[in-house]
């Protein structure tokens, strides 16, 4: 597999390491390794499938591949199924391995999406982090049947170094999500202990003002400010409220609770098992039971909400419902807020799902569930 002779297998792992350490962006890291590894090497095309918890691949990086697997935009790597990631599903890939017959280059050759250059076969590397898997590693060469035990020994050796390095960035995004929580909270904080105490000052003052002013006129700006002044305040408690999921340390269903009452809501609130939540797990409750709130707030007509969370040994369940005027929903709406959007996207995210029931006069009922 070696280009030039004097490159040896250790520079090839050298240059590789040195890409990968370069980058904190997961796309264009992978991106450049590729590239980088075709340039060292005889491979003449590769490919990086992520795949998920749920088995779900993406095509994460491509490089230098033939018209029949690049176009049209790529669909030969982005639908259906194929030995490789199957084989990644099921666990028996635990090696690199020679697909070969690619399924994926089959199919192309089949509908003519292109030329194949010459690709039939390739090699497949399971992408590993200790025993953590992330996906695949791909490459190719024109009529290259099979691979030898020492040229999948190389590409087993940088598919740990890719795996490593994807493991780290993970963990440095798990790191900024802490960041910003606690900049979040810091935020919230400073806003409750600054602007929010002016305010209650102004209010406080304006008050002892009304009382002591002896004309109308002045009696009624006084007012306005005090008016003013307590509409700011609530608007600042909504914000930091917002701002400070934090307020979950009391944990999720008292939080709910008291964020509801805030609002002027009556907060109905039924608990059943225990919680085992992460932290991120919360904060997506919290979030989508925040915009339910407020949607009774703003839509239902209604100022009374129930709320179910039922904590079971792989899921949880969280129903928010009132009685109001409800709506018309079919799923397939497309709604122009953002508001059941984002609930729906954030979901999505946690690999949950999310039914809401709504019919005109017969209230609206949202059912999240997420794994655990
Ligand atoms: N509890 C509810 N009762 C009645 N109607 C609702 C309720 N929840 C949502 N709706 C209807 O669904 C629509 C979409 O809700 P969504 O939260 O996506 O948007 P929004 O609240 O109008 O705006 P925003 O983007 O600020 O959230 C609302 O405009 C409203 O008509
Ligand atoms: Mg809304």
């Amino acid at each position: 597999m070696k280009r030039d002779s004097y490159l040896s297998e250790l520079e090839i792992l050298k240059s590789i390491a040195e890409t990968l350490n370069e980058s904190t962006e997961l796309k264009s890291m992978l991106e450049d390794c590729l590239r980088k590894l075709l340039q060292l090497t005889s491979l003449e095309a590769g490919w990086i499938f992520l795949i998920n918890g749920e088995g779900e691949y993406e095509l994460a990086a491509a490089e230098s591949l033939p018209p029949a697997l690049s176009n049209p935009k790529h669909q030969a790597l982005t639908q259906g199924d194929c030995w490789c990631v199957s084989r990644f599903r099921n666990g028996t890939l635990t090696k690199a391995s020679n697909i070969m017959e690619c399924k994926r280059l089959e199919n192309a050759r089949l509908g003519n999406w292109g030329d194949t250059y010459g690709l039939v076969y390739h090699a497949t590397v399971p992408l590993k982090a200790g025993e953590e898997p992330f996906g695949l590693l791909n490459v190719a060469v024109a009529n290259k049947e099979t691979f030898e035990a020492h040229e999948l020994s190389l590409l087993e050796s940088i598919a740990y170094q890719i795996g490593t390095a994807l493991k780290r960035i993970h963990l440095t995004m798990k790191e900024q999500d802490i960041k910003i929580a606690e900049e979040r909270n810091r935020l919230a904080r400073d806003l409750h202990d600054s602007v929010n105490q002016l305010l209650y000052s102004i209010n406080v003052t304006s008050s002892a003002g009304i009382r002591l002013a002896k004309e109308m006129p002045i009696k009624e700006v006084l007012s306005d400010i005090q008016r003013m002044s307590q509409h700011a305040q609530a608007e600042m408690k909504a914000l930091i409220w917002q701002l400070r999921p934090a307020g979950l340390a009391e944990g999720l269903a008292c939080s709910l609770k008291k964020y509801g009452e805030m609002l002027g809501l009556e907060v109905n609130l039924s608990v059943e098992g225990i919680s085992m939540l992460t932290s991120l797990q919360e904060e997506t409750l919290w979030r989508i039971a925040q915009e339910a709130f407020h949607n009774t707030l703003k839509h239902s007509g209604e100022h009374k909400v129930n709320i179910v969370l039922h904590y079971k040994k792989d899921t949880v369940v969280m129903i928010v419902s009132d009685d109001g005027i409800g709506f018309q929903y079919a799923e397939e709406t497309c709604l122009p807020s953002i508001g059941l959007k984002s609930m729906g996207e954030r979901i999505k995210s946690m690999n949950g799902r999310m039914a809401l029931h709504s019919k005109r006069g017969k209230g609206t009922s949202l059912k999240v569930e997420l794994p655990i």
